[in-house]
């Protein structure tokens, strides 16, 4: 079936490389990068589809439920993979409000437009879908003590963060929207991605930055909190997945089954750069900093994917080794890109974040 699909927040890290995907894999799909282009949001991930015939950047704020609507509405939109958000716990322990703004009414302004559109339409919600990009962070934090639990989609949500209270609001108004109007709607809780294109404000892309400049590497608290580590193309193509093969008004977890205290991922990427750049591998071991902890820092996070595994079929297709290697060749491949975004606002921003430290 030919379709057109919105893929919201298509201009950041994630996003990108959804779009990629799509419209390489699906030239009869309308592929619709709706994105406000904020400071995470980058044209440039994007270079080599903008060209394509089936693909169309539209600069809209999700919030702008009118620019919504009547998007749907000349798009004849058929599906919509929502994955704008404001996505940094660093930044949501500033400026919560932004947050709440973007994640919890920024879907809901995304819900109510789809709803308004499909319900008019005489088919209705019949070939529609609405699926909804989460995280793990919704669940809380697992003990370190407990390696045997992790998250299911049967955990109870427990957020901590303004980040992760503002992105389980917004899980509850999608599944409030297939529970109230019938909207056919999914939802995905994902653990931390890697890979090329992501804002290097995040752990992996900045500590490489800053090992190839020989800044220092701020490691929040003891570096003893794990997270579950998954490369970015193995996330977009569950997405994919998902979105043709998914059950409406199912949940899905998406993880690697790939658990790093931080020190020791941070210590294979010191290597792994030093070893790329022709430095004696190691040297740059004392760039690590210990710095103040993040704030109600969750300990750990771990996702059970077993259930997309055994429904769907998608499992993991990179080994971690291969894919740390291969995103810390394309920093170092791809330095312009990485200037472009840590020259100016960027910058002031992260030293007075180091500052404060
Ligand atoms: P990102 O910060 O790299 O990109 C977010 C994009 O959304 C940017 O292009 C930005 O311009 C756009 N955006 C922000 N506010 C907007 C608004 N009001 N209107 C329109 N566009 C707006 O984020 P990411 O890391 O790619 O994450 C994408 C999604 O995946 C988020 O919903 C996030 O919660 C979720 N997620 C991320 C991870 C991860 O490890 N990065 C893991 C699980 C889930
Ligand atoms: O789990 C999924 C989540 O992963 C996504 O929902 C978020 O959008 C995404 O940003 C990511 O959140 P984290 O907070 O886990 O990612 P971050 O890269 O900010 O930090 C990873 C770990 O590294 C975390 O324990 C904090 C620590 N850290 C991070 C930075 C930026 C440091 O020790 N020093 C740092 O400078």
């Amino acid at each position: 079936m030919q379709q057109s699909i919105i893929i919201t927040g298509g201009a950041g890290f994630i996003g990108s490389h959804v779009v990629r995907l799509f419209v390489n894999k699906y030239p009869d799909y309308k592929i619709i990068n709706v994105d406000k282009l904020t400071y995470a949001g980058n044209l440039a991930n994007l270079k080599d589809i903008e060209d394509k015939p089936n693909y169309k950047f539209v600069k809209a704020d999700i919030c702008d439920f009118d620019t919504i609507y009547k998007l749907m509405q000349d798009e004849h939109v058929t599906g919509v993979i929502h994955l704008a958000a404001e996505s940094h716990v660093d930044r949501s322990i500033k400026d919560p409000f932004t947050f709440a703004r973007t994640n919890v009414l920024g879907t809901l302004s995304m819900l109510q437009a789809a709803k308004l559109y499909w319900e008019a339409l005489p088919e209705k919600y019949e070939g529609k879908r609405f699926y909804h990009i989460s995280t793990d962070e919704v669940y809380g934090a697992l003990e370190i003590e407990h390696p045997e639990i992790l998250f299911t989609e049967q955990t109870k949500y427990n957020p901590h963060s303004p980040y992760s209270a503002s992105k389980a609001g917004s899980d509850h108004f999608v599944r409030a929207f297939h529970d109230t109007y019938g909207m056919p709607t999914i939802v995905t809780n994902c653990s931390n991605n890697y890979g090329p294109y992501q804002f290097p404000e995040k752990l992996i892309p900045l500590f490489i930055n800053n090992i190839r400049h020989r800044k220092p590497l701020p490691v929040y608290g003891k570096g003893e909190n794990v997270r579950d580590w998954l490369y970015v193309e193995d996330h977009a193509r569950a997405i994919d997945i998902i979105f043709h093969k998914g059950k409406v008004a199912e949940t899905y977890n998406i993880g690697g089954f790939n658990e790093w205290k931080n020190i020791d991922i941070i210590k294979v990427v010191i290597k792994t750069v030093d070893r790329l750049l022709g430095r004696k591998e190691g040297e740059d071991l004392d760039l690590i900093t210990f710095v103040t902890d993040r704030a109600g820092h969750d300990m750990r996070y771990a996702i059970d994917s077993r259930k997309l595994q055994r429904e769907l079929g998608w499992e993991p297709s990179l080994q971690f080794e291969e894919g740390i290697e291969k995103t810390v060749r394309w920093y170092l491949d791809n330095q312009a890109w990485l200037d472009n975004i840590t020259s100016g606002e960027y910058e002031k921003y992260y030293e007075s974040m180091y500052a404060n430290r």
